[in-house]
């Protein structure tokens, strides 16, 4: 019989010790139960004392993140624990279906999860590239058009923190910022990829793929792998992933609850 449990003091551990066989595929709910509880709300269901699924509600982010992983026969339980509205959720696709019983006007897309190893990665150096640390660096990244055309800009304060928080690699031409890559969660196992954009008037010059190696090169000397999720149909920033050795590794669903922001 399936038993969904909130997760707090009394099972923490034994969550922790269970999602710890696969930290790859359990990254987001393996790092924020630890490293992040204040801002993570997490149901588990166990079947005879065996961890079968979770959803974990992320509130750090502009929206709720929701991490949906789970069995089939345990899935119908733990989507009750989802919010109403206004969410972003990452599931696998296997679950689809339930999802769109429960959340029937919800949007999908399909995104890569893709992975490079450590030792298995190819650098494409460049003297154009360095860390991104500064407020002068945060103007900079202020001043670029979103890589999100859909999400609100803000001030330099939300950047001065992003670069603050993660850890942002830039490529610049002429003192101009046209390109940055960042990580957003390290971790001794895997380190997560993520906010790749070029300037559209300095794309397919090789730019991302610069940025993109120097944040893996630094994951690569820090955990065993680095990994990102790309929509499917992002042809080009794939070409950049496969050109430094990511491969795909599996596929997880976007599920835009009311929220309008695409991936
Ligand atoms: C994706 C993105 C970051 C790529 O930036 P970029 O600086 O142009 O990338 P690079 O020049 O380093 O590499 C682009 C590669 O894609 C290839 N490419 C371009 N369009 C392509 C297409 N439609 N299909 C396949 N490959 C394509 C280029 O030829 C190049 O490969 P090559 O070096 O083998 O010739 C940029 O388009 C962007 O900012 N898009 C919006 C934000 C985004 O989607 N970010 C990724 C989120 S996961």
């Amino acid at each position: 019989m399936v038993v969904v449990e909130k997760v707090d003091e009394s099972n923490r551990q034994h969550v922790i010790d269970s999602l710890k066989s696969d930290v790859v595929r359990h990254v987001f709910a393996f790092h924020d139960i630890q490293y992040d509880p204040q801002h993570t709300t997490t149901y588990v269901a166990f079947e005879n004392g065996k961890l079968t699924g979770y959803i974990l509600i992320y509130t750090a982010l502009e929206f709720p993140s929701v991490i949906l992983e789970s069995e089939k026969d345990a899935t119908g339980k733990l989507i009750e624990h989802a919010p109403e509205n206004r969410f972003i959720m990452h599931a696998p696709p296997e679950l689809l279906p339930i999802i769109k019983r429960r959340f029937p006007d919800a949007k999908y897309y399909a995104e890569n999860w893709m992975l490079v190893k450590k030792g298995q990665a190819r650098f494409f150096k460049s003297d154009a590239v360095r860390r991104l640390r500064t407020k002068d660096d945060a103007i900079r990244l202020a001043g670029l058009p979103s890589s999100r055309e859909d999400r609100s800009r803000s001030g330099i304060k939300k950047y001065l923190d992003l670069i603050g928080r993660m850890i942002m690699y830039g490529v610049f031409i002429d003192e101009e910022l046209v390109a940055y890559a960042g990580s957003f969660l390290q971790l001794p196992q895997i380190w997560m990829i993520g906010r790749v954009y070029t300037h559209q008037d300095h794309r397919n010059k090789g730019y991302a793929t610069s940025a993109t190696s120097a944040v893996t090169e630094e994951a690569l000397n820090n955990s065993e792998s680095a990994a990102l999720f790309v929509r499917s149909d992002n042809y080009s920033a794939i070409r950049v992933y496969e050109k430094i050795g990511y491969e795909k590794i599996g596929e997880k669903l976007w599920v835009d609850m009311g929220t309008g922001v695409k991936p």
